[in-house]
């Protein structure tokens, strides 16, 4: 059920049930982080592998040393200067974090999400969310609460309702190696806005096989329609006569007969607004029972590169 009632939402939390949270990301799948059964109860709705770590959500920058040691001063740079907001930190965890949560790993993910209703609920909570994206494991990340009622409407009894997420794409993710930062995920913020403020980062984004990042996986996000990435979205055209095609365009409109639906991120070409539109305008082109999706590649800069990233899992081939 949709509701902003965080009344309700603590209610269910206590009776280690989960519940859908807005995130100015993406839409998380949360539980009481200290709670096993219910932190179980994730990996089953999700159908996600337990190798998959999860990311611990806290309400405040104080509240970190419940859960991570070690700290290095770097990170709480980061921390200060991203939070609440969409960076999550990889630190090395405290004994009792549940190694259901890690994936059996010696560290843990960690960020303050920033949305004003699920900040509200953090405070009337006396333990942390886990929360991954609230969708299937592989498929779309959600960026409203209807999209998450579309994939677990039966089974969630309360899902929070804070409209469109400010963002839409998922938190950076950096951990330390070394007292070193190296970026693990792209994601909402950028990797040029890191770098601003702790320099040059070594980045570990790939792939199945980094131990670091075990749900990094290389095919992610992706829609049900057979999805293409491209440079050239009227060379591609050229592959697929005749049949019912979608455009996912960044910033132009491409005027053929054979395309049926078309999505422009932003006319305006501006990466924000791109990134903020991306997931619904997927969910929106997985709706329309195409025969194929074809993807335009953004300019390779800014938000660009996460968008790309999300793009070449979305379309990769197993
Ligand atoms: O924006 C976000 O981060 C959203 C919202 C809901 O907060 N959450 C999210 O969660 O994207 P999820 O589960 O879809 O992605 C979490 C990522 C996974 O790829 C996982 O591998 C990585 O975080 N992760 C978690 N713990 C880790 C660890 N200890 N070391 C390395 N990577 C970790
Ligand atoms: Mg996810």
């Amino acid at each position: 059920m949709l509701t902003t009632d965080i009344r309700k939402a603590k209610e269910m939390l206590l009776k280690n049930e989960l519940i859908a949270i807005p995130t100015e990301t993406v839409y998380g799948l949360a539980g009481n982080a200290y709670n096993e059964p219910a932190i179980k109860k994730i990996f089953e709705l999700k159908n996600r592998p337990f190798y998959n770590p999860l990311i611990v959500h806290i309400k405040s920058t104080t509240y970190l040393q419940h859960i991570a040691c070690d700290i290095p001063d770097i990170a709480l740079k980061l921390a200060n200067e991203f939070w609440p907001g969409p960076l999550t930190l990889v630190l090395k965890k405290q004994d009792h974090i549940s190694d259901l949560i890690t994936a059996g790993k010696n560290t843990v993910a960690v960020r303050v999400p920033s949305h004003p209703l699920t900040l509200a609920l953090l405070d009337n909570i006396d333990f942390p969310l886990v929360a991954p994206s609230a969708n299937p494991f592989r498929s779309i990340s959600p960026t409203n609460a209807e999209h998450v009622l579309n994939y677990f409407g039966e089974s969630l009894n309360v899902i929070l309702d804070g409209g469109e997420c400010e963002k839409g794409l998922e938190s950076t993710i950096i951990g330390f190696e070394n007292n070193q930062p190296v970026l693990y995920r792209h994601g909402s913020i950028s990797l040029e806005e890191i770098e601003k403020i702790v320099g040059k980062l070594s980045i570990t984004t790939n792939n199945d096989k980094s131990p670091n990042s075990p749900g990094m996986l290389s095919r992610h996000y992706a829609p049900m329609t057979d999805t293409y990435l491209t440079n050239d979205i009227s060379d591609l055209l050229k592959c697929f006569e005749g049949k019912k095609i979608g455009l996912l365009v960044f910033k132009s409109q491409v005027q053929n007969d054979n395309i049926l639906h078309q999505e422009i991120l932003s006319k305006s070409g501006d990466f924000t607004e791109a990134a903020k539109n991306l997931y619904a305008a997927m969910h929106r082109l997985d709706q329309k029972k195409l025969d194929v999706i074809l993807a335009e590649r953004l300019p390779n800069k800014g938000l660009g590169k996460t968008i790309n990233d999300k793009l070449e899992r979305a379309t990769k081939k197993e």
